[in-house]
C-alpha cells in the first residue's frame, strides 16, 4: 500500500510549486540553478541559522523568502558529491520527501554545485520518494494525519538537465519500487489474511507481467516425494503450495538463473512451540519468498533481459493433533531422511525439498535462497547485514557487491566440513538442529546438503528483513529486503 504519488521529469527552468527541494553540498554551495530559485545569500541564512551543514540525507526547512512566489524551501544535503555512493541517494530523496509536510506539489532542483547529476542518480532520488511514501495502513479505519510526514504530496517535479535520460533510468527504478513494495505489502499482511492459498493468489497476478506462473498443489508435492516441506504443512489447515515463476527475457535456450524463497505465513515453532512474546513477528517468517515475488515483479516489468525462476515453499508450521512431532523422520524428495528434532527448525526443512526441486527441474546457472531462517543471525551479525552463505566465491563476491551498491549489505559466513557434521544422526541421514553455537551456519550446512554440485547462495535475512530499524527510504516494518540486492545482481551480471 503506497500513497499515489507522480513523479515527473522537466528540465531546469521556472518552477511552479509553491515548495522547493534545493541540494547544498558539505561546503554549503548549491547549484546555480538552485540559487535562481533562491539567492546564495538566502541560502546561506538558512544553512547560518538551522543546524544544517550539507551533510548527506540531512535537511532544512524554511519559509521562503520574500518577493518570490515560493511558500517553503526544503534543503537537502548532499555531502561530499565526490563520495555519494551506496543507497545514498535514495537517503537523500526519502529524508527530502518527508519534509514536504502538507504540500499537495513539490518541486525538486536537482543539480550540484560541483559536478553533474547522472540520469542512474537521479532516478535512484525518485526511488528514494517512491520507497519512502509506502505505508501498510490499509486497516487503519481512520487514518493518522498528524504524523508529520502526511499528507504527502501528490506531484513531485524533478528538474535536470536531461529530463529524457532520467525518465528513462526512471522507468526501470519505477519497477524495482514496485517489486519492493508487493515484497513489504506481502511481508506485513497478517497472517489469518495471508495464508499458503492466498500467498500463492497473489503470485498468479504476475501472469499479468508475462510471468509464467504453476501452483503446486499438496496432491502433487506428495507424488514428488516432498516429505520435508508436507511434514511442516501438516499441523495446519491450511494447505500448502509450491509456487514456481519464470520470466523468459532471454534467449530462448539460455540456462535460467533461480532464487528460491522461504514462504512459512506464519511459524508458531509447531509443537516445539514458541514463547509468547513477539511470536505475532513470525507473520512475516514468508519475507524470503515475498523478496523473490518481488524480484521476480521487478524482472518482468522492466522486461529484464534475463531468464529467471522464482520458486517459493508457501507452507503455515503450526499446532494441532496432525501436527509433526519431534523425533519424526521424514523422507525428502532428494531421497535423504531427516530426523526432526525441533519444529520450529522448519524454514530449512521447506528449503530443502524447494532447492532440490528446483536444481532437478530447471538445471539452473545457479540458485540464491531467502530465508527469515534463524534467530542465530542476528547475533552474529545484528539488523544490518544479511549472513551470505555460498558454495561458490564468484557468485558470492557478486552478491557481496550487489549488497554494496545498493545498501542491502551483506556478510560472508563461512561453511565447513566440521559444521557439517554437527547434523549428522544415527536415526536419519540428517537432523534438523545442530549443536548450541554457530546455529546460522548450521542451518545453512543443512540446506547445502539439497543443492548437489550447483552454484548456489543462502542469504540468512531474519535481521534485515522485518523489524529492522527505518530509514530515509523506509518506515515499514518490512523492509522489502532483497529485492534491490538481486535486481542490482541480475542488472550487473546476467543480462544480455
Ligand atoms: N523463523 C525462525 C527464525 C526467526 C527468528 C526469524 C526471529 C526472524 C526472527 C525460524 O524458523 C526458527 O524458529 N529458527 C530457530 C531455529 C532453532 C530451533 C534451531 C531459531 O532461530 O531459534
Ligand atoms: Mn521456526
Ligand atoms: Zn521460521
Amino acid at each position: 500500500m503506497s500513497k499515489r504519488i507522480s513523479i515527473s521529469f522537466a528540465k531546469h527552468g521556472a518552477i511552479d510549486s509553491a515548495t522547493a527541494v534545493l541540494l547544498v553540498n558539505a561546503g554549503g554551495k548549491a547549484a546555480a540553478q538552485a540559487e535562481s530559485v533562491a539567492a546564495a545569500a538566502v541560502l546561506s541564512r538558512i544553512i547560518d541559522v538551522s543546524d544544517f551543514k550539507g551533510k548527506i540525507a540531512a535537511v532544512a526547512t524554511s519559509i521562503a523568502p520574500a518577493g518570490t512566489q515560493l511558500d517553503r524551501l526544503v534543503l537537502a544535503g548532499v555531502g561530499d558529491t565526490g563520495k555519494l555512493k551506496g543507497d545514498d541517494w535514495l537517503k537523500i530523496g526519502g529524508a527530502a520527501f518527508a519534509k514536504l509536510g502538507k504540500a499537495t506539489a513539490a518541486s525538486v532542483v536537482l543539480a550540484l554545485p560541483d559536478r553533474e547529476v547522472s540520469a542512474g542518480e537521479a532516478a535512484d532520488f525518485a526511488l528514494g520518494i517512491l520507497l519512502r511514501s509506502y505505508r501498510f495502513d490499509k486497516y487503519k479505519t481512520v487514518k493518522d494525519s498528524d504524523d508529520g510526514e502526511k499528507p504527502a504530496p501528490a506531484r513531485v517535479t524533478i528538474h535536470v538537465a536531461e529530463p529524457q535520460a532520467a525518465r528513462k533510468a526512471f522507468a526501470e527504478a519505477e519497477a524495482v519500487a514496485a517489486g519492493v513494495t508487493l515484497a513489504r505489502d506481502l511481508v506485513n499482511e497478517p497472517a489469518n489474511i495471508l495464508g499458503p492459498v492466498e500467498f500463492a493468489e497473489r503470485i498468479e497476478e504476475l501472469k499479468k507481467l508475462d510471468v509464467k506462473v504453476e501452483i503446486l498443489t499438496e496432491k502433487e508435492m506428495k507424488k514428488l516425494g516432498m516429505g520435508s516441506l508436507l511434514g511442516v504443512a501438516q499441523g495446519s489447515s491450511r494447505p500448502a503450495r509450491l509456487a514456481v515463476m519464470e520470466w523468459k527475457g532471454g534467449k530462448g535456450k539460455d540456462r535460467p538463473i533461480a532464487f528460491v524463497g522461504k514462504g512459512v505465513t506464519f511459524d508458531s515453532g509447531g509443537v516445539s512451540i514458541k514463547p509468547a512474546a513477539g511470536m505475532d513477528e513470525m507473520k512475516g517468517d514468508m519475507g524470503g519468498a515475498a523478496a523473490v515475488t518481488g524480484l521476480i515483479h521487478a524482472l518482468a516489468a522492466r522486461k529484464a533481459k534475463v531468464n529467471a525462476i522464482g520458486i517459493v515453499g508457501l507452507v503455515e508450521n503450526m499446532i494441532s493433533g496432525d501436527a509433526q512431532r519431534p523425533g519424526d523422520i521424514v523422507t525428502s524428495m532428494s531421497g535423504q531422511t531427516i530426523e526432526v528434532l525441533n519444529t520450529d527448525a522448519e524454514g530449512r526443512l521447506v528449503l530443502a525439498d524447494a532447492l532440490y526441486y528446483c536444481n532437478d527441474r530447471f538445471n539452473p546457472k545457479f540458485m540464491v535462497n531467502l530465508a527469515t531462517l534463524t534467530g542465530a543471525i542476528m547475533v552474529a551479525l545484528g539488523v544490518h547485514h544479511a549472513g551470505l552463505f555460498s558454495n561458490d566465491d564468484e557468485l558470492a563476491v557478486q552478491l557481496f557487491d550487489a549488497g554494496q551498491v545498493t545498501g542491502e549489505k551483506l556478510w560472508r559466513m563461512p561453511l565447513g566440513p566440521e559444521y557439517d557434521k554437527l547434523i549428522d544422526t544415527k536415526n536419519a541421514d540428517m537432523k534438523n538442529i545442530g549443536g548450541r553455537h554457530g546455529g546460522a551456519i548450521i542451518a545453512a550446512q543443512f540446506l547445502k546438503r539439497f543443492v548437489g554440485d550447483t552454484p548456489w547462495a543462502h542469504l540468512d535475512i531474519a535481521g534485515t528483513a522485518i523489524g529492522a530499524p527505518g530509514n530515509e527510504f523506509s518506515q515499514s516494518w518490512a523492509s522489502g529486503f532483497g529485492v534491490r540486492l538481486l535486481e542490482r545482481l541480475v542488472r550487473d551480471h546476467y543480462e544480455g
